[in-house]
């Protein structure tokens, strides 16, 4: 058998989350059903264009993933590989929705390959539901006063509400 035939595995799980979504939500029950551990990854450097401050992201994404013991919330500056080394993961978790999220997907899990051949990118389904779900789309629709009920935590609708409402 391989030597490394039970080693634990750490998943990252970055995004924007900007805010965290019901169909982010669907993908960490999926990653933290797989993995060992999974880190999901606030990236700091997109802060500038954001609805929410990254404080605030990673508030409200460690009050929704509260019931999963083995998922943990963090922020990264710089380069996502170089966090995955840091925090020992070896699997970067994104999820795809639709053909059309898959060829930027690809860029960036071969340039990721490129840079650290040792981390692999493990793509997921999210439940068929959410597949056209996104927090650009959640926003817009908040701030033109649409329902966003269903489609984020009650607790992101609330924040919503209280940002662009
Ligand atoms: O949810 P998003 O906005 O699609 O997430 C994009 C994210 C944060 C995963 C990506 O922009 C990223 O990894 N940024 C960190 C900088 C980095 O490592 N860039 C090189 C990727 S090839």
């Amino acid at each position: 058998m391989a030597p490394e035939h039970n080693k634990r595995v750490t998943a990252i799980y970055p995004g924007s989350f900007d805010p965290v979504t019901n169909g982010h939500l669907d993908l960490i029950a999926r990653g933290a059903m797989i993995f060992d551990k999974l880190i999901v990854a606030v990236a700091r450097n997109l802060e500038k264009d954001a609805l929410f401050p990254v404080k605030e992201r990673i508030e409200m994404l460690e009050a929704v993933t509260f019931e999963w013991k083995n998922v943990e919330v963090d922020a990264f500056d710089g380069l996502l590989v170089e966090f995955a080394r840091e925090r020992g993961g070896r699997v970067i978790l994104r999820g795809i929705r639709a053909v059309s999220d898959y060829e930027y997907e690809l860029q960036m899990a071969m340039m990721n390959r490129k840079i650290e051949p040792q981390i692999e990118t493990v793509f997921m389904l999210p439940g068929e539901t959410y597949s056209y779900l996104s927090s650009r789309l959640v926003k817009e629709l908040a701030r033109l006063g649409g329902p966003v009920k269903g489609l984020v935590p009650p607790l992101v609708e609330e924040r919503l509400r209280a940002k662009v409402g």
